[in-house]
């Protein structure tokens, strides 16, 4: 499908799901406020792919990605409850080791780049239209 329509109220404030769009997985995840907290904590400067949170996101607690490595495409780990999330509390992909943060970005290990934002808007207060 070209867009997809995703129901937000189920997921309860520190979990995560995945929609697929387009054939690719879309890691959404409810951050708390210590998620968000840890990512704007960072000097945007200091990073490879250098975003600011804010700029991430259209509402602080909704992070809403692509959810495919930037190295050589695995699909990272942390969207499950007990998958590892790395040193930063985001995203781990086991397949080299690149370590993303709470707001998706890269922070260490071979990948290049942050992880994707599709192109998404709210519907309502907790509904997206991805695409
Ligand atoms: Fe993710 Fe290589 S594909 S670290």
């Amino acid at each position: 499908l070209a867009s997809i329509e995703v129901d937000l109220s189920p997921i309860q404030e520190g979990q995560a799901i995945t929609a697929v769009w387009r054939g690719k997985p879309v890691f959404i995840r409810h951050r708390t406020p210590a998620d968000i907290e840890q990512s704007r904590a960072v000097e945007v400067s200091s990073l490879r792919d250098p975003q600011a949170d804010e700029d991430r996101v259209i509402k602080d607690q909704w992070l809403v990605m692509i959810g495919i490595c930037t190295h050589l495409g695995c699909v990272p780990k942390g969207q499950k409850p007990g998958d590892p999330k790395g040193d930063y509390n985001g995203w781990f992909c086991v397949c080299h080791g690149s370590h993303y943060d709470t707001a998706g970005r890269i922070r260490k290990g071979p990948a290049p780049l942050n992880l994707p934002v599709p192109p998404y808007d709210f519907l309502d207060e907790t509904s997206i239209r991805i695409g």
